[in-house]
């Protein structure tokens, strides 16, 4: 994927990108700030045609956006004036999906998300974290095959942050969907992803791949005592280091 930069230099922002994902995995994009996670995550949602190469969803190549994927992003991409139910009904409405068949099932999804109760309420009367909820509800009631996150779980405090991350864990369980998601915490890729892309910039390309055990016991073991593994630590410090090399080659070329 390359920028075209009226003004100044094209960017390379994606280059010999090539992998096979299995569906039913859980895929967390890791990397230093301008590596093309979110260029890869566009791209793969169909918001942004690549200019070169392709991406196939079993056999078809993605010519733009589909019901088949859904995204969730960082944060205020909820429709404010509306409640909390129109918000999730939004996608199966604009579908032409009767009301009294999305009505219920936008119970079940509050009731999976932990919010059920709240469909009344407006969005802006919520926390951050139940708004993430929400986002997650919204984008589940679609029934995507995959859903694509670009840091969802990124403006929320530590506390709120991990239950979040046993809460995706537990729907990807349950739901055996695909999920890609975008992550600048190494603990969280480490934790959420059972394959992980540690991506580098300039151009943007996958560094290091990472196919780990940790998501699969989080659905039984305790997350705290995971992350105190030695195995878990080890990576986590790899990782980190890793990055760490790539930022600072970064900073010096920028002088
Ligand atoms: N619309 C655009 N036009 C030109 N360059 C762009 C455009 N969007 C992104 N880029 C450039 O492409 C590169 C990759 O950007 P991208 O947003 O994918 O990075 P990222 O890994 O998501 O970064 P971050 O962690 O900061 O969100 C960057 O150098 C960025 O400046
Ligand atoms: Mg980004």
């Amino acid at each position: 994927m390359v920028y075209a930069v009226p003004k100044g230099e094209d960017v390379h922002a994606l280059s010999n990108i090539n992998f096979d994902l299995a569906s039913g995995r859980l895929l967390t994009l890791l990397g230093p700030s301008g590596c093309g996670k979110t260029t890869l995550l566009n791209i793969i949602a169909g918001f942004l045609a690549p200019t070169g190469g392709q991406i196939l969803l079993g056999d078809d190549p993605i010519t733009g956006p589909g019901a088949d994927r859904g995204m969730v992003f960082q944060q205020g991409a909820l429709f404010e004036w509306q409640s909390v139910a129109k918000n999730i009904s939004f996608g199966p409405r604009m579908a032409g999906v009767k009301s009294d068949v999305y009505g219920p099932e936008v119970d079940r999804l509050l009731d999976v998300v932990g919010l059920s109760g709240f469909g009344n309420q407006q969005v802006y009367e919520l926390s951050g974290g139940m708004q993430q909820r929400v986002a997650l509800a919204r984008c589940l009631a679609n029934d995507p095959n995959m859903m694509l996150m670009d840091e969802p779980l990124g403006a929320l405090d530590a506390l709120t942050r991990e239950k979040m991350q046993g809460l995706i864990l537990e729907l990807w369980d349950r739901t055996k969907k695909t999920i890609i998601m975008v992550t600048h915490s190494v603990e969280e890729a480490i934790l959420l992803g059972d394959i992980i892309f540690v991506m580098a910039p300039r151009p943007g390309r996958i560094e290091k791949v990472y196919e780990l055990p940790f998501a699969k016991r989080a659905l039984t073991e305790d997350t705290r005592a995971i992350k105190q593994d030695p195995e878990f630590v080890r990576i986590r410090e790899e990782i980190l280091s890793s990055i760490w090399e790539m930022e600072e080659e970064i900073m010096g070329r920028e002088g």
